[in-house]
């Protein structure tokens, strides 16, 4: 199948009240070991890709990885920019042949962030790609973001319902109380908020920092109205698990197949626990 935009399942994932996973991408074994859990249990997946991540994989392999991976199941897939900062990086994304991007606008001034997300909105619906747009900034460290937890700013939901109405987002990320990277509590979240957004806009919630969130709180989530749930942390504890496994048995192992093989294993093994909690399972 070809890369799909969000809006190939964000209505339905609305309706029947299940979220779409967006699992970030590092190298081919993520994208395998992804690809792999959401073939097997029949689910939409969203591949995640950072501005960090495309400095690393280089933006023509990362499109060009996407594309074998998205012909090779049978479910829909879209191949996603996380957290855009520049209206450059987005039309980078696009003509590189990105299916949806998202514009994170979250720490401009309210009025500033819809203007610039409107025309993020523009360029990308012109091409037939879908956008996620953000309010309120999410704590914690997601590559090149990192905002400070006493910086974290809830979303307000009167704001949040007139930035969707104005800028027409495809998906609409709230700063609810998650953050980026694993938690040393558990995490305090703003159901309400979530709640009346939801019920006043007609696209899902996003929730990042989807990483060491307890699953009753993930159910709860996606009940009040998310439909995407970014994970990234998960997997990267996973997949260095198992190489460190590995080669603390077998120190003198030096094919990287035998070490990067087992760590694309766990990311399947995690991807899969996530879809299932997640309720996308059988949703392709
Ligand atoms: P985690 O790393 O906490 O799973 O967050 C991922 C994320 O929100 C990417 O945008």
């Amino acid at each position: 199948m070809a890369l799909v935009p969000l809006t190939a399942f964000s209505q339905k994932a609305k309706a029947e009240k299940f979220a779409v996973g967006q699992f970030n991408i590092n190298n081919m074994e993520f994208i395998q070991g992804i690809i792999a859990a959401a073939e097997e249990l029949n689910s939409p997946l969203i591949f995640g890709v950072s501005e960090g991540a495309i400095r690393y994989m280089g933006i023509d392999f990362v499109v060009a990885m996407s594309e074998v991976a998205s012909r090779q199941v049978k479910v829909p897939m879209a191949l996603h920019l996380d957290h855009g900062s520049s209206f450059d990086i987005v039309m980078k994304c696009i003509r590189a042949g990105f299916s949806s991007v998202m514009f994170d606008g979250s720490h401009h001034p309210f009025e500033e962030n819809i203007r610039l997300t409107k025309q993020v909105v523009e360029a990308a619906h012109a091409a037939g790609v879908s956008v996620e747009g953000e309010l309120g900034s999410i704590a914690g460290v997601e590559d090149d973001l990192s905002v400070d937890e006493k910086d974290a700013m809830l979303a307000n939901p009167k704001q949040a319902i007139q930035f969707w109405q104005e800028t027409q987002v495809d998906m609409l990320a709230l700063a609810v109380g998650t953050a980026h990277g694993m938690y040393k509590g558990e995490p305090h979240i703003h159901f309400d908020v979530i709640q009346e957004v939801a019920a006043n806009i007609d696209v899902p919630v996003v929730l990042h920092g989807g990483s060491g969130v307890p699953d009753e709180s993930i159910r709860k989530a996606i009940q009040t109205g998310v439909g995407k749930i970014n994970v990234d942390t998960e997997n990267r504890l996973a997949f260095t698990k198992a190489v460190r496994e590995t080669l603390a048995a077998k120190p003198a192992e030096y094919d990287a197949r035998k070490y990067l093989g087992p760590a694309r294993d766990a990311v399947k093994e995690v991807v899969m626990q996530k879809m299932k909690l997640f309720g996308s399972v059988g949703k392709a």
